[in-house]
């Protein structure tokens, strides 16, 4: 059975490890704050870990942390995540306060929060999906308004591997180019 650890406790992090589970996969949940998820717990075979625990766990990772705490997080987890495909869901939300409903973000057009993670850790497998969509449809392709979901990364293998776990989800994808193009799809979670 494949593993997928999944770091992040929020409902992002909680709905795909659902969702992976629900799919035949063997889960860990990754977290600083174990106690947290005792009530997902309860409800699952999946396993809670520390982010590192989670990140060794996992065949294939799926980074759901808050943006601002990302780049530190995978800096923690960096042998972990070494050689495998991470498909990353976070977005650069900034700690601001959104303007007239615009939310604000710490990256600039000519960057990416993707890309700051793939220099942070060359061996990983960074691929970009799942992060302009709602929680719910992640999980739940015909809940979404898009059946077909943009994804990125460098490396064509991981992306392979991506586009497999992402038609199990019930999405097609379509792969708009190397890492660079997360500038584009973290843009599109803009009006989530
Ligand atoms: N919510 C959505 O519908 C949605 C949709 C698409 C993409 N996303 C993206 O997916 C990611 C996860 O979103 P989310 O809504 O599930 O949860 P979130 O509140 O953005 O993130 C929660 C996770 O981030 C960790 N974290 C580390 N430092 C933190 C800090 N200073 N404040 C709060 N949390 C911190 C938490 O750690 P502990 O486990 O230790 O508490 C937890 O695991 C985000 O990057 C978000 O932009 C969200």
């Amino acid at each position: 059975m494949k593993k997928v650890g999944v770091l992040g406790s929020g409902v992002v992090g909680r709905t795909l490890a659902d969702g992976f589970e629900k799919r035949g996969y063997e889960v860990m949940l990754g977290t600083s704050n174990p106690k947290k998820l005792l009530d997902w717990q309860s409800g699952t075979n999946g396993k809670v870990g520390s982010f590192t625990r989670a990140a060794d766990f996992g065949d294939l990772i799926v980074l759901a942390v808050k943006g601002v705490a990302a780049q530190d997080i995978v800096a923690q987890v960096k042998v972990g995540i070494s050689d495998k495909l991470v498909l990353d869901v976070t977005n650069p939300l900034s700690e601001e306060k959104s303007k007239d409903g615009i939310r604000k973000f710490f990256t600039n057009e000519d960057e990416s929060l993707m890309e700051k993670l793939q220099e942070l850790v060359p061996e990983a497998h960074f691929v970009k999906a799942f992060n302009y969509f709602d929680s719910k449809a992640m999980v739940n392709s015909a809940k979404s308004k898009a059946q077909i979901m943009n994804i990125c990364g460098n490396e064509d293998g991981a992306k392979a591997e991506a586009k497999e776990i992402l038609a199990q989800f019930g999405f097609k994808s379509k792969d708009l180019g190397k890492v660079e193009a997360a500038r584009e799809i973290e843009q599109m979670a803009i009006s989530l």
